[in-house]
């Protein structure tokens, strides 16, 4: 395997606006858009070339792909219809790939053109996920947009799912041929649902012969505006309708990992029922966590997840309410991490918005969360049935406690049941790892949530110390220990010094679950599945990795790569 490049942030978009403000690509002599109907064009080329809005109508979900997002013009126009003419309950996934994605300064301005489309373009710019690399789904109700920031070729290979509907809309195919090379089409047609309708404003012949070479039935039409011809083109098949309502889900284990999964098919209008033990032990309950990303130097599919998970958790906590604090301050606790840390900052994983370097040499994640995990879980839940119980096993569609009484029928079943999957002996072939984790308290003068190896959350009336990282031994986990608060201590002054005083609020122990490869876990599959292995970051990882499992079962296009899904479902890991 070669080894991985370094993780940076996507090329820039090189933009020139020029006298009417027509935003142009003088590397590729060509525009993004027409300033001079622009819209207009959006509108037939793609949409109605596509058969929309009717191909839509009476569906649950609707997935359309485009090649080049650039400014979004085209995901507005979609969205726009969308709202005027959708059927209740049903939802629209807009799939983009786009090579060079502009910063937020280009968009607004770009899209400050259209102001029949301002309150679309204000909510795309406040999501707007910069160049960051790799997948990012936007949640705007019930519209999703994933933006897959990579090369189309590099980048189709990676989608997972079946799609509607495409709009082709790179340059024009003479200046930007990777954009439209047969292996592109070849990938098209792959991800193509029966049915599938193409529009694009080229009616090049490569591009013609390319498409009819990978299955398509293509056609030219009359041209938009200046423009003689345009094309269509349509994947044979018969369109399917696509329904969710045979769906009834059971999750057991309320704590992130559920809660997410909760949230993910009431988005979908599907009602969850929850079944958790209540015993007070759930990691997921401590008083406060952080929403911090997980950095790497080289460019994996995991690397790039945890960016692109990051940045799902913080729009989603900014959705749900619970957030107690923004802005996280790290202090490197040795020369190495400082080393590897100043690095990153130069490499850019992610932008300055989100990471950098602070004069006195610490580090600051400007974005980053403090949240009251109880507020979120809760908040995530709110439309789900919820069932006091201990869930054993899963029998003829319905859900047994220990005893073999019935608890729930469904016709799926999530474990999501953190550290209580260690006593249910159909997953003992599960690899996993124990590790239990002590909060405490104390007096200290910290007035900004800071990590260094450990952290410190000021909260109302005291200092968060976390967080030890121990075996399990003969004891009970949950049990706080005097030696565990002794090291939150120590941890806390060797990085930030004194003054330290314990607090007398009690102590908090609970138990991670990890996996060896300290990657998190989706086991199962058909109507028994399980999200498990979250480690030290169930609050960043939970949520995209929910929408991953339940955007499967609802035969949705994946909003993650299909490596990092591989990645995660990790076969080796998985009992026989
Ligand atoms: C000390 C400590 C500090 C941490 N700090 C952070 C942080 O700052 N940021 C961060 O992102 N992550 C943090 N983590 C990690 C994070 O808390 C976990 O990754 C996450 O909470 C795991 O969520 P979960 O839903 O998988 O499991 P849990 O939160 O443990 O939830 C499992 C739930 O299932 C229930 N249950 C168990 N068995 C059954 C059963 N058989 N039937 C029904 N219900 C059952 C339990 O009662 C529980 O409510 C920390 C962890 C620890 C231990
Ligand atoms: C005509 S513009 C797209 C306009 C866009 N649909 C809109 O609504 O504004 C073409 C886009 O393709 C992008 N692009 C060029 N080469 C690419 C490649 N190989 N892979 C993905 N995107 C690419 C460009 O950066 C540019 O944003």
């Amino acid at each position: 395997m070669p080894e991985p490049l370094p993780l940076t942030l996507c090329p820039p978009a090189r933009i020139d606006f020029g006298d009417k403000g027509a935003p142009e690509a003088p590397e590729f002599g060509d525009i993004y858009f027409s300033t001079d109907g622009g819209l207009t064009e959006a509108q037939a080329v793609f949409l109605a070339a596509c058969g929309l809005p009717d191909r839509w109508h009476g569906t649950d979900y609707f997935a359309i792909g485009e090649l080049g997002f650039g400014t979004g013009l085209n995901f507005l126009a979609a969205w726009q219809m969308w709202d005027r003419s959708k059927s209740t309950g049903s939802r629209l996934h807009f799939i983009s790939i786009e090579k060079f994605p502009l910063d937020h300064k280009q968009l607004r301005q770009a899209l400050s053109h259209w102001p029949e489309l301002d309150q679309y373009a204000d909510q795309l710019v406040k999501k707007w996920p910069g160049r960051v690399k790799g997948f990012h789904s936007l949640e705007f109700g019930d519209v999703t947009l994933t933006l897959i920031h990579e090369g189309c070729a590099e980048a189709l290979p990676q989608i997972s799912g079946q799609i509607d509907a495409w709009f082709l809309d790179g340059f024009s195919p003479s200046k930007n041929p990777d954009m439209w090379s047969p292996d592109v089409m070849e990938e098209l047609a792959r991800l193509s649902s029966p049915g599938c309708q193409i529009g694009t404003f080229t009616v090049a012949r490569a591009v013609r012969e390319a498409l009819t070479e990978a299955g398509f039935e293509v056609a030219k039409k009359e041209g938009f505006g200046r423009k003689r011809d345009r094309l269509e083109a349509i994947y044979p098949g018969q369109t399917a309708i696509r329904r969710n309502t045979k769906i009834k889900p059971v999750i057991i284990g309320g704590g992130i990992a559920g809660a997410c999964l909760a949230y993910s098919f009431a988005k979908r209008g599907i009602q969850p029922t929850i079944i958790d033990a209540n015993d007070g032990t759930a990691a997921s309950g401590n008083a406060a966590a952080l929403v911090k990303p997980r950095l790497d130097l080289q460019d994996r599919p995991e690397s790039r997840f945890f960016l692109s998970s990051y940045l799902f958790a913080l729009q989603r906590y900014h959705a749900l309410g619970g957030i107690f604090s923004e802005s996280i301050k790290h202090i490197c606790p040795t020369a190495k991490e400082q080393t590897r840390f100043e690095k990153l900052s130069r490499q850019k994983p992610l932008p300055k918005s989100h990471f950098n370097l602070l004069p006195n040499n610490d580090f600051e994640f400007p974005q980053s969360m403090v949240i009251t995990p109880k507020e979120i879980v809760e908040n995530s839940c709110a439309n789900s049935k919820m069932i006091a119980g201990s869930g054993h096993h899963v029998k003829d569609g319905r859900i047994l406690d220990a005893q073999g009484g019935a608890i729930s029928e469904g016709s799926h079943f999530f474990w999501s049941c953190g550290f209580g999957i260690r006593d249910l002996q159909q997953f003992s072939g599960l690899k996993l790892r124990y590790s239990r984790g002590q909060l405490s308290y104390a007096r200290t003068e910290t007035d900004q949530a800071v990590t260094y190896g450990g952290y410190a959350i000021p909260l109302k009336n005291a200092t968060l110390l976390g967080a030890t990282h121990k075996r399990l031994d003969g004891q009970s986990p949950f049990e706080a220990r005097i030696d565990d608060d002794r090291k939150n201590f120590e941890k806390f002054l060797a990085n930030n010094g004194g003054p330290l005083e314990p607090a007398s609020r009690p102590s908090r122990s609970s138990v991670r679950v990890t996996t060896p490869s300290t990657l998190p876990l989706i086991f199962g599959g058909d109507q028994e599945w399980g999200l498990t292995g979250l480690g030290s970051r169930g609050f960043v990882f939970a949520p995209l990795l929910a929408e991953a499992i339940v955007a499967k079962i609802c035969g949705e296009v994946l909003p993650i790569s299909d490596k990092a899904w591989t990645r995660f479902r990790a076969r080796e890991n998985v009992p026989t």
